[in-house]
């Protein structure tokens, strides 16, 4: 995998870019089998969980050997050029599994499907199937249309569907930690930015559904949520029956009142909308973790404006202030995006202070990668050469694994409430579990009767740049 196109790995729990297989589940009992790969946001990690139960209502199981299945998906993101290409390399390699097995059918899910449409059925002939992010409920009949060797291809985007009355079915699952979806697509327009093409237009959730998929979760075991959405702050459900509404602060709580022992988390910000109401509301409530992922993107306000982010540096970096304020123990994370077009070394310069400013405990860099029909596609030119961008990448993460190092050092001696997760994966005689800010523990299990989905407290002793290494101090 290319360094530069991957956030760096500064916590090991990212699924960015990454193909996952999941969980067979019950798969003896159908007669048909799927296999997926998820790339890009947890967006699609989570819809693949609905793909997987609307499949299965259809008789369809999950495997993790794709030799096996009859139907291969690939759920696809299209944020940079470099994850549509590990797509394209993926599906030529499937391609020649099919030439073996013809009656085998290879669909394309999510992003990629949505940007490309048809293109990839007719000119490429790469797959048979091609669903956007909106159409995953007509994936019965399309599947039904392939096999009998028809094109079938949906990438109709919608104002309304949010999935809500679907549960789904959890793959690759540690049975503690789970994503629930409140809301679809994006109205933002940053200049560079793919999204609002592949994703459409924003809507929420039913918050009823989400309060019970999350009910659910916390009988089934689990132990934390992650409230996922493109621009969680801008939730804003209307309750056609009583004319009532929901805003994220009122859902944030209303989720952690589920159960105090619920963990709650969410993803991502938009620095534009996060209000007072939501920190205060975080600072309320124990369960809710005190971490906040904050894109910056740029530290210069002249290049904030060109992708269109509507806020600038002294504004972003007040926001950070506010937070540290209401929360001094919230961490902050982050994404930014280094060479975008006309970007002067001396505003290059702007985003390394920004970061020292904000001290931020970990963060998601890129260089900036031209998408086409983004609105800076259009507007700008792509000018900052691809050496420059590779460089000031690079002192960005250099800075940045310095601000970790710190961040996690200065936790030394610190005790954290962990939540278990599982097994360390290196070494079975230890736990792995996060604290609620959202940073890595690993401790020996010892004598001590504890299993995945409890609470214990921590003495951290030493840290690496990506975990803590502690002990369990006994209840
Ligand atoms: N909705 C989220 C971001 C989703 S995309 C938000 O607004 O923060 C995740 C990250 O990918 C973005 O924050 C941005 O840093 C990066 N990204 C998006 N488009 C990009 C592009 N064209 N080139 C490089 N990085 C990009
Ligand atoms: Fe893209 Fe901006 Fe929407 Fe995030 S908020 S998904 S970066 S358009
Ligand atoms: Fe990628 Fe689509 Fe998510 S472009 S980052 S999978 S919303």
């Amino acid at each position: 995998m290319n360094i530069l196109d991957l956030p760096t790995k500064i916590h090991d729990e990212s699924r960015q870019g990454e193909a996952y297989a999941p969980v067979a589940q019950e798969t003896a009992l159908f007669s048909k089998k799927f296999y997926i790969e998820s790339y890009g946001c947890q967006m699609n990690f989570s819809d693949s969980e609905i793909v997987a139960a609307i499949l299965h209502q259809e008789g369809f199981g999950a495997t993790k050997q794709f030799e096996e299945a009859s139907l291969i998906l690939l759920n696809t993101c299209s944020i940079r050029e470099k994850a549509e290409q590990t797509i394209r390399k993926r599906l030529t390699e499937f391609r020649k599994t099919k030439e073996k097995k013809p009656e085998l059918l290879i669909g394309i899910l999510g992003c990629m499907a949505e940007r490309l449409k048809a293109k990839l059925l007719e000119e490429e002939k790469l797959v048979d199937i091609v669903v956007g992010p909106d159409a995953y409920r007509s994936l019965p009949a399309l599947i039904a249309e392939a096999e009998t060797g028809q094109k079938a291809v949906n990438v109709l985007l919608s104002r309304e569907e949010t999935y809500a009355d679907i549960a789904p079915i959890r793959l690759d699952s540690n049975g503690v930690t789970a994503f629930v979806s409140i809301m679809r697509g994006c109205n933002n327009m940053c200049s560079f930015c793919v999204v609002p093409f592949t994703r459409g237009r924003e809507r929420s959730r039913n918050a009823d559904s989400i309060v019970a998929e999350v009910e659910d979760l916390f009988r089934r075991g689990y132990r934390e949520v992650t409230l996922l959405g493109q621009n969680v702050d801008s939730y804003h459900w209307l309750n056609e029956a009583d004319n009532t509404s929901v805003n994220f602060a009122q859902l944030l709580e209303k989720v952690a009142l589920v159960n105090p022992l619920l963990r709650v988390r969410f993803s991502t910000s938009h620095p534009k909308d996060i209000t007072d109401d939501v920190l205060y509301i975080m600072a309320k409530y124990k369960n809710i973790c005190q971490y906040i992922h904050l894109p910056i993107q740029s530290g210069n306000s002249r290049i904030l404006q060109l992708m269109n982010r509507t806020y600038s540096r002294e504004w972003y970096l007040a926001k950070v202030d506010r937070i540290k304020e209401i929360m001094p123990d919230c961490s902050i994370s982050t994404d930014i995006i280094t060479g975008f077009c006309t970007e002067t070394e001396a505003e290059h310069q702007d985003t390394l202070s920004a970061m020292e400013y904000a001290q931020y405990d970990y963060a998601y860099m890129f260089f900036y990668s031209e998408r086409p029909g983004t609105l800076a596609a259009k507007r700008f030119t792509d000018n900052v050469p691809e050496a420059v961008k590779k460089r000031r990448l690079q002192e960005i993460i250099n800075l940045q694994n310095e601000l970790s190092k710190k961040s996690y050092m200065n936790d030394v001696g610190k005790s954290f409430e962990v939540l278990i997760e599982g097994e360390s994966k290196k070494d079975n005689l230890y736990w792995k579990g996060r604290n609620p800010q959202n940073k890595m523990l690993v401790f020996p299990k010892k004598q001590f009767n504890y299993k995945p989905g409890d609470y214990v407290n921590v003495l951290v002793h030493d840290a690496t740049q990506a975990t803590l290494l502690g002990e369990i101090i006994p209840a």
